[in-house]
């Protein structure tokens, strides 16, 4: 067993019981759904394929058999990327992303000296709950990311593991 192959968890968040599980090719549309609900650019069906080979890792966040949110993550070469994390709207801002972030820190921790991510300058939430978790700043990306009329800089954000 490694990293990636970790059992069902249970846990609960302010009160709500999670279990943490991998995302299967089952659980796909309802994952899109979320996808679409939670970002201005969700991504492609095929992103989340990826996650069912390779080193990319898709863990769901279920509430009652219910999805409700998920984190991907991947490792390699000594350095680890916090690929997307996203919370179903109506149950945010209740420590599941929190929750789910450490998960994900978990999973390569070992694996990798660092986590990276990248994150759009005008995304306060995600930059809160990143630096919440112990990531600081260590560049930028010029127009990195697509807008409704334009684009907009990454911020690159890395904690040490
Ligand atoms: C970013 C996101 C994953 C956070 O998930 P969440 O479950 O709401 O986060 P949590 O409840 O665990 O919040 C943890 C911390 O993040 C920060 N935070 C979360 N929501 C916030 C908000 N609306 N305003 C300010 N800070 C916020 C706070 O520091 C919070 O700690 P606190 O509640 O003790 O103050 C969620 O807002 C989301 O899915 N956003 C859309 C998708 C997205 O932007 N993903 C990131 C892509 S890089």
């Amino acid at each position: 067993m490694n990293e990636f192959t970790l059992p069902l968890i249970i846990t609960s968040v302010s009160g709500i019981q999670l279990s943490l599980r991998l995302l299967t090719e089952q659980d796909i549309p309802v994952l899109m759904d979320l996808e679409r609900s939670a970002h201005s650019h969700p991504w492609r069906q095929s992103s989340f394929e990826d996650c069912l080979k390779g080193r990319q890792r898709c863990w769901l966040a279920e509430h009652n058999h219910n999805l409700v949110g998920y984190v991907v993550v991947t490792h390699g070469g000594g350095d680890a990327e916090l690929l997307n994390i996203s919370v179903l709207p109506k149950f945010q801002r209740k420590g599941i992303g929190s929750c789910l972030l450490q998960h994900a820190i978990e999973c390569v921790r070992g694996y990798a000296d660092m986590l990276f991510l990248e994150v759009r300058v005008s995304n306060r939430k995600a930059i809160e709950l990143y630096s919440k978790e112990g990531f600081f700043e260590v560049g930028h990306r010029k127009n990195y990311y697509p807008t409704a009329n334009g684009n907009e800089d990454a911020l690159l954000m890395a904690s040490q593991l």
